[in-house]
């Protein structure tokens, strides 16, 4: 069993290097002594999620679409392709840049990879799976998902950067790894970015009323970003092809998660219930067995300690 979370990785290329989960990836990496290229066209994610680490030796940023071009100055050993719009709110309002991200960008970190002969990280997501009709999700499971609806956009483009990472794991020999991140919240999401995490923050520590889409009885398994990080860099230091999941299997729904945030920033905001979206997923729980048997992962962080975190940065630097 291997639980190293570090392969003395020399330089890394992080795509999406500015986003939520890419910013802690690149602190993660340059804390075990790699240097770190972030590439990123901040289309949904912030040039001050970096900003501390352009002080640190070994960190580079670059400005570029992916999908056009990955202008790296060096080989690295391992490429983490982290570049895509995550948060519905977001891939709706990029339904083109999300597809191609996932379709021209992962083709040309692959290929940047095969080149250098590093080590190749795909971030897929649960939405593969869809709206699924099993419960919890372990990585057999082929999903649910609706090819022409709105989420589309998002789930296909996430399908196909698995498809074709296995293709050129099989027709070129690419040391590739899937790791499939279940819903991560914490420190350096956005306060509009539409997920529910950070919405509920941020309308707790307005006193506004937490939008609750629903009856709110659907659920989601909710992962701080250390957790998630933590078994990003195991997976990616293991040998292992994947697909893995790494998400928190402790299932909650909305409502509850709503009423554990204002427990924990003691709000006195009420709950309003909204119309549920299209296709949203009735239930979300992953299987970690792989991730634990093969990487001896578990996330660490509870929801509570987890959102204690969140709403403590939030209050000090969240946006409004
Ligand atoms: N956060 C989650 O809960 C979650 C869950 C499952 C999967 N993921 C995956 O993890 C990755 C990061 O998600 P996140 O939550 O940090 O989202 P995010 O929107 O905060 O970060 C995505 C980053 O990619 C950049 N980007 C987007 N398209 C690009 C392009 N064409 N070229 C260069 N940069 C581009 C954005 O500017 C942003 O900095 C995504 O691939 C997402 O699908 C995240």
């Amino acid at each position: 069993m291997t639980t190293s979370s570090s392969r003395n990785w020399k330089h890394a290329v992080v795509t999406g290097g500015a986003g939520f989960v890419g910013s802690h990836l690149c602190a993660a990496l340059l804390d075990s002594g790699a240097d770190v290229t972030c590439v990123d066209d901040f289309s949904t994610g912030r040039p001050e999620n970096v900003t501390a680490l352009l002080e640190r030796p070994g960190f580079r940023l670059v400005q570029a679409n992916v999908a056009e071009e990955l202008p790296v100055a060096r080989p690295p050993d391992v490429v983490l392709h982290f570049a895509s719009p995550a948060s519905p709110a977001d891939y709706l309002r990029l339904p083109l840049h999300t597809m191609e991200t996932g379709s021209l960008g992962t083709r040309n970190a692959l290929e940047l990879a095969r080149a250098c002969e590093a080590r190749f990280v795909l971030a897929s997501t649960s939405e593969i799976y869809g709206d699924p009709l099993q419960n919890p999700q372990d990585e057999r499971y082929w999903g649910n998902v609706n090819p022409v609806g709105p989420r589309s956009v998002y789930d296909e483009a996430k399908r196909f950067g698995e498809a074709l990472t296995t293709a050129h794991a099989d027709t070129h020999g690419t040391d590739t790894c899937i790791v499939r991140l279940f819903n991560t919240y914490g420190p350096r999401m956005r306060g509009h970015d539409g997920r529910a995490v950070p919405t509920f923050v941020r309308q707790a520590l307005a006193g506004e009323p937490l939008t609750v889409t629903g009856d709110g009885h659907q659920t989601r398994s909710v992962c701080h970003v250390d957790d998630t990080v933590r078994g990003i860099l195991a997976a990616a230091a293991h040998g292992m092809r994947g697909p893995v999941n790494i998400g928190n299997p402790h299932e909650i729904t909305m409502l509850d998660l709503a009423r554990l945030v204002i427990a924990l920033s003691g709000s006195d905001s009420e709950i309003r219930f909204i119309e549920r979206p299209v296709d949203d997923p009735a239930v979300r729980c992953p299987d970690i067995t792989l991730a634990h048997d093969k990487l001896g992962w578990e996330p660490r962080v509870s929801a509570e300690e987890g959102l204690r975190r969140t709403i403590a940065w939030f209050r000090e630097e969240g946006e409004g």
